[in-house]
């Protein structure tokens, strides 16, 4: 008889303390109200830096095969992201940005009566014209590629973005510039025959011939214990990485 009613206690007990527990649940539930953000975390537009230098061993766009293919619609909604500082039309205005009526192929600050920054006046000096290469590049990372310049904007990462936006911007007043043709050297797969070419072929054992390897690879980075330990590891002959298909035999 005792028994039942220290169990009966334990389970009153028991009950209790889970009323109280999903009573205060429900009490801070309603005070703290969270809602799910429709967009999780912060979304930086920054480009992917590669570990080593390895983003300078990524092919360039072969032009003359992806500028007849891209998707000028895509490009015209990836402008979007510039109208907030660019104008595009034949005679637009200048805003925060200059007027961009055909800058695929024009000069390097090509707006009349625009402001530019010292920093792009010195990169007029070294690369005058926007090319495909040049605006793909500024429009990586502008400041990467222009450093200094006012263009504050953190760049397209996306390589089809990047192709669909320049080839829509040449739609609009760059039409004049040609495409080049199909570039075999750009072509998927075509990077190592020519890196490895025999006139250029660094000697057996040096640092490039171990940055090459490393290249070749697709791990190693330029500089480090990794690239370190190649050069060791290689003292006398290049790697059959780096030989490629041109065999002493
Ligand atoms: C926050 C404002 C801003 C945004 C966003 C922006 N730009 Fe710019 N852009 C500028 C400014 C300012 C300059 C002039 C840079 C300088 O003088 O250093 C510039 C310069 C340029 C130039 C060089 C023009 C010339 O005459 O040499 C190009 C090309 C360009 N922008 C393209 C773009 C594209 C394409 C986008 C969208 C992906 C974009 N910009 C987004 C502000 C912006």
């Amino acid at each position: 008889m005792s028994g039942d009613l220290k169990w009966n206690k334990i389970m009153g007990a028991a009950l209790a303390t889970a009323f109280v527990v999903i009573g205060v649940q429900q009490v801070t539930g309603a005070i703290y109200h969270t809602e799910a953000p429709e967009k999780m975390g912060y979304f930086v537009d920054a480009p992917e830096e590669a570990a080593g230098g390895a983003a300078e061993a990524v092919l360039p766009p072969d032009w003359g095969t992806v500028l007849p293919t891209a998707d000028l619609a895509a490009g015209e909604a990836a402008f979007a992201r510039c109208q907030a500082c660019h104008t595009v039309n034949a005679g637009g205005a200048n805003g925060t940005g200059p007027n961009l009526y055909g800058v695929v192929g024009g000069p390097v600050m090509h707006a009349a009566g625009f402001a530019y920054s010292d920093a792009m006046a010195a990169h007029k000096a070294e690369a005058p014209t926007w090319t495909y290469d040049q605006l793909d590049q500024f429009l990586t990372a502008p400041g990467r590629h222009v450093p200094g310049t006012k263009m504050s904007f953190a760049g397209i990462r996306d390589t089809q973005t990047r192709i669909n936006l320049i080839a829509w911007l040449r739609s609009q007043g760059s039409g004049g510039f040609a495409v080049p043709a199909p570039d075999p050297a750009r072509q998927p797969g075509a990077a190592a025959p020519a890196e490895a070419a025999p006139a250029e072929a660094p000697a057996p054992g040096s640092e490039q011939a171990a940055a090459q390897a490393g290249g070749a690879a697709g791990s190693a980075p330029d500089t480090g214990p990794a690239a370190q330990s190649t050069t060791q590891a290689t003292p006398a002959a290049p790697s059959a990485a780096t030989s490629g298909n041109h065999s002493p035999r």
